[in-house]
């Protein structure tokens, strides 16, 4: 059945829509509405709070209807002002109830300016063990939790020639994670789903989709994962903070581009290290996932939040040190810089002092 398309009306088309050079259209967040699904937690819950902080009108999507409460709360702390924020618990793989959460917020707010896909599960162990319906479930909520949002978001942002589509997928929606085979999958098919929509609306000028691509991050994502490797999982180092990630989802949606990557210069390098030598840096990555299993004895097989939620506390981040760990490499990097600045400025005050030793008539 089409999806049925509410008009929008002549002074509220394109409110939001601004160029800028080498960019498509992109969102002036402050007061426009948008949508963010996942928003109890983690990065979609950071996004949340950052796109409040720079004046946009929410949506926020996700099961647990509690989390999603605190979550406007932060919000509305964040804005310094109330009323700017519609909660609508949301389970992402049934269609209907994203499009009636679609419906909900244009009711409520009078437009719709973006969309954020951001609600996932992930899940760990080998492809030959674990439960298909836990893989089915995976699929269910990554991917065509997905699909149901570009479904109930584009046709609007087509009808008012504007607005911006950010699926949140995954570095390793570009190089394949083994004993996460269903999650790899998912977030492949994301950037497929990204590019194929691209292509669809290339004639619609207003409309953009862009894809980000996070690194390791420090979210709950690890504790509410269905798990069945016998292992504790935990995100593989260099890990990143769920805020981090938030501002360049929020910078997609000002200047959307086709695909950035959101773990700064070493997640970059991981991309470009997988274009120059794919099997080398594939290796390198199954090497790292299999560490971060840790060995800590047998852990109980568990469907963690793929059926039910609330397997791991709401929160933003997971408790693996992603902000602190972003500073000591920070300073690191300052440290490095400054000691390499200082290196090149001694070698070229010992040349200018060595060439005039040399000179004839120089000072011995
Ligand atoms: N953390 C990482 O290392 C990392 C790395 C790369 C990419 N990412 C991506 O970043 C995005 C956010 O992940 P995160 O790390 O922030 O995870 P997270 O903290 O576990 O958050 C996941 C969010 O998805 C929601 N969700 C799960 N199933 C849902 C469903 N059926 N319907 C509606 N909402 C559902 C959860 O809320 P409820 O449980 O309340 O429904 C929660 O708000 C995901 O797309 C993930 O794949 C994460």
């Amino acid at each position: 059945m089409p999806v049925e398309v509410p008009s929008v009306p002549a002074d509220q088309t394109r409110a939001c829509g601004v160029r800028a050079p080498g960019y498509r259209h992109g969102v002036r967040i402050d007061g426009s509405v948008i949508v963010v699904t996942g928003a109890s937690s983690g990065i979609g819950r950071a996004t949340a709070v950052e796109l409040a902080a720079q004046g946009a009108r929410l949506a926020l999507l996700a099961r647990r209807d509690e989390a999603l409460a605190q979550v406007a709360a932060e919000c509305a702390a964040a804005a310094g002002t109330d009323g700017r924020t519609l909660v609508v618990p949301t389970d992402v793989s049934d269609a209907d109830a994203v499009e009636a959460a679609a419906r909900a917020t244009v009711e409520r707010f009078g437009r719709l300016d973006g969309w954020v896909s951001c609600a996932a599960v992930t899940m760990f162990g080998s492809l030959l063990d674990v439960p298909l319906a836990d893989l089915r479930r995976v699929l269910e909520i990554n991917l065509l939790g997905y699909v149901h949002g570009a479904r109930a978001a584009l046709p609007r942002f087509v009808a008012q020639d504007a607005g911006v589509l950010v699926n949140v997928s995954s570095l390793l929606g570009r190089i394949a994670q083994p004993y996460g085979s269903a999650y790899t999958m998912s977030k492949f098919a994301i950037r497929g789903l990204s590019v194929a929509l691209r292509e669809e609306l290339r004639a619609v000028r207003g409309v953009s989709i862009s894809t980000v691509l996070p690194a390791a991050v420090d979210t709950p994502i690890y504790a509410a994962a269905a798990n069945h490797s016998g292992r504790v999982p935990q995100p593989p180092p260099p890990v990143y903070s769920a805020e981090r990630v938030a501002r360049v989802i929020v910078g997609q949606l000002r200047r959307p581009r086709r695909e950035v990557v959101a773990g700064g210069v070493l997640g970059r390098a991981f991309v470009l290290q997988h274009i120059v030598a794919p099997r080398f840096a594939e290796r390198v990555l199954a090497l790292d996932v299999e560490r971060s299993l840790r060995h800590d004895g047998a852990v109980p097989p568990t469907s963690g939040a793929l059926h039910v939620p609330g397997a791991a506390p709401a929160g933003v981040d997971g408790g693996w040190g992603g902000a602190r760990r972003e500073r000591r490499r920070r300073t690191a990097g300052w440290v490095a810089a400054a000691a390499g600045a200082l290196c090149v400025t001694a070698a070229r005050r010992w040349r200018a002092t060595d060439g005039r030793r040399a000179r004839p008539g120089g000072r011995s």
